[in-house]
């Protein structure tokens, strides 16, 4: 089996590559990513001299090049991560995510058309494509699209290319669309990981409005394990919604990093919570996403293992043990190591 994986030098894209790397020794992974601010071969290192495992820089925008790289490896499956995946970027610059994640998206699915002995295209997406809900109620894999963001109306695009092409063409594809993770090798302008950053830091912690926003958080290394189930075990043509079982307000989440702060870092109660400052909302702010995964708990028995107090804890612990690669990242330094590690070999 040769898999494509897009987009793995990202976050969760990271914590893909190195599960199928290190659990299917038989695979080859191809991790097809282009690098931008957001994708960091830092993050890879335990695994690059792995022999199944192979790194290429490529844009899926660039047309020729990703049909010439199909049809060089011959993949046998896609899983397909690679996207501009921030908000308040798309909020800033719609036309880009446009580009990479509706047109990216198409060009991977017309290389995968052309093969022969292809298996499926495994397309991840998110909970926002469902739009924004009230106080109660959950997305299920039947809600109708209601994309309110430049970002998330780009993923619905993307999703409803990667249906039509199951209709149209009988490409074999699956989408799962999770909610908001969390964990290791998060940019530090996602939520938790700015403010962890911020705390460090000493800096202020902005919350958007007043905070009472809510997300469903999961622990990243749960949605990479839904992952792995779905693609062995998801039928072919469906949809799975992934989520944490964990509504948080965003003011809830920012209190419990600073008290678990202020007790790692020996300060007093209600230490780091006085950075805390609110901010003009972010524009079209969605109020609540809640997902309900009664689907993939029935048919493929997935659950998420890791509570948010526990994953938290992981969480913070791992970046104040990797404050090398907090700075790294915020000084743009890590962009240096595909140059040194991968063109002068
Ligand atoms: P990320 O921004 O951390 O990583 C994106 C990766 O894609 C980076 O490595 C980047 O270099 C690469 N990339 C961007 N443009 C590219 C291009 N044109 N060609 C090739 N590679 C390119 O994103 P993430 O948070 O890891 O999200 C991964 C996927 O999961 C995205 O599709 C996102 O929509 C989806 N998702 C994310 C979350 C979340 O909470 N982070 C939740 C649900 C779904
Ligand atoms: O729901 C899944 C989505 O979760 C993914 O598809 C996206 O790729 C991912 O970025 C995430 O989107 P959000 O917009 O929910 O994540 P973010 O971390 O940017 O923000 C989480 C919440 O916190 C949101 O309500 C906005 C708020 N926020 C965010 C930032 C960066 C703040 O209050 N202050 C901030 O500085």
């Amino acid at each position: 089996m040769k898999i494509i994986i897009t987009g793995g030098a990202g976050f969760i894209g990271t914590h893909v590559v190195k599960l199928f790397v290190k659990k299917y020794p038989n695979y080859s992974i191809y991790n097809l990513d282009a690098l931008t601010y957001a994708g960091n071969l830092e993050n890879l290192k335990d695994i690059e001299t792995y022999p199944n495992y192979h790194f290429i820089k490529a844009d899926i925008t660039d047309e020729q090049h990703i049909n010439s790289l199909f049809q060089e490896i011959q993949p046998n499956a896609v899983i397909h991560l690679a996207a501009e995946s921030h908000v308040d970027r798309s909020i800033m610059n719609p036309n880009q995510f446009v580009i990479t994640n509706v047109l990216g998206t198409i060009h991977l699915l017309n290389a995968s058309r052309k093969l022969n002995d292809f298996q499926v295209f495994y397309h991840i997406s998110t909970d926002e494509v469902y739009g924004s809900l009230g106080e109660t109620g959950y997305f299920t894999e039947k809600t109708p699209y209601d994309p309110r963001s430049p970002y998330s109306a780009s993923k619905a695009s993307s999703d409803h290319f990667v249906r039509s092409y199951y209709h149209t063409y009988h490409l074999p594809i699956k989408i799962s669309n999770c909610s908001n993770n969390y964990g290791p090798y998060q940019f530090p302008e996602k939520l938790i990981p700015l403010c962890i950053n911020n705390i460090l830091n000493e800096k202020p912690l902005p919350i958007y409005g007043k905070g009472e926003n809510v997300r469903d958080w999961l622990f990243v290394e749960d949605h990479s394990r839904a992952i792995d189930l779905i693609f062995h075990k998801g039928k072919i043509g469906e949809t799975y919604n992934i989520g944490g079982n964990s509504e948080k307000k965003n003011i809830e989440v920012v209190q419990t990093l600073c008290k678990i702060m202020n007790k790692k870092m020996n300060k007093p109660e209600g230490y780091y919570e006085k950075l805390i400052t609110f901010v003009k909302d972010r524009a079209g702010h969605d109020l609540r996403y809640a997902i309900d995964f009664t689907k993939l708990k029935t048919e493929l028995n997935w659950t998420p293992s890791v509570s948010f107090e526990e994953g938290i804890e992981k969480t913070i612990d791992w970046y104040l043990n990797n404050s090398d690669w907090l700075k790294s990242v915020t000084s743009g330094n890590y962009q240096k190591y595909y140059e040194e590690q991968y063109i002068k070999r």
